[in-house]
């Protein structure tokens, strides 16, 4: 067998983006005044609380089972898992306070669209920095565990 661990980590990474890139082309489009912040409402919300779903399920596997499993491998680790936890907390403060202007309805969604640009930029640096550090980090380990290793570790993110 010949799984590869950081394919299937990008894999699970790559379908969040997507959530994302949308979001993001959803709000250069009212930015350049092709659509009204209250007609994008709908779909822009319905997104969001799913990728927040998402994002806190996948983070929640991460943690509860490849972190761990990292640190047992690569002690020496343990410090750069700490800074991708502290990372999620980051994205899903951000997320979280979107979900929640969003929910507050079309009216407010359009008065308050600046701050949910703000919430957003924040948001799109935030992930998009974790998910590259994840990736390193997970190849350097990749390189380092045995076939038998690997497999495991093949395991665990297929489970993410
Ligand atoms: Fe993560
Ligand atoms: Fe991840």
């Amino acid at each position: 067998m010949n799984h590869d661990p950081i394919k299937r980590l990008e894999h699970d990474h790559v379908h969040l983006s997507d959530q994302v890139n949308h979001l993001r082309d959803w709000i250069q489009q009212v930015l350049r005044e092709e659509v009204a912040p209250e007609h994008l409402e709908p779909k822009f919300t319905a997104t969001l609380i799913q990728l927040r779903d998402e994002l806190f399920h996948h983070f929640a596997r991460e943690e509860e089972g490849l972190f761990p499993f990292i640190i047992a491998q690569l002690p020496s680790l343990a410090e750069a898992i700490g800074s991708l936890e502290s990372a999620h907390d980051r994205v899903c403060g951000s997320v979280s306070r979107m979900t929640y202007l969003a929910q507050q309805g079309p009216v407010v969604f359009s008065e308050q669209f600046e701050q949910m640009v703000a919430l957003f930029a924040r948001f799109d640096a935030n992930y998009g920095k974790h998910a590259r550090s994840e990736s390193e980090l997970l190849r350097t380990l990749a390189e380092q565990l045995n076939h038998q290793q690997r497999e495991e570790l093949y395991q665990i993110l297929q489970e993410l």
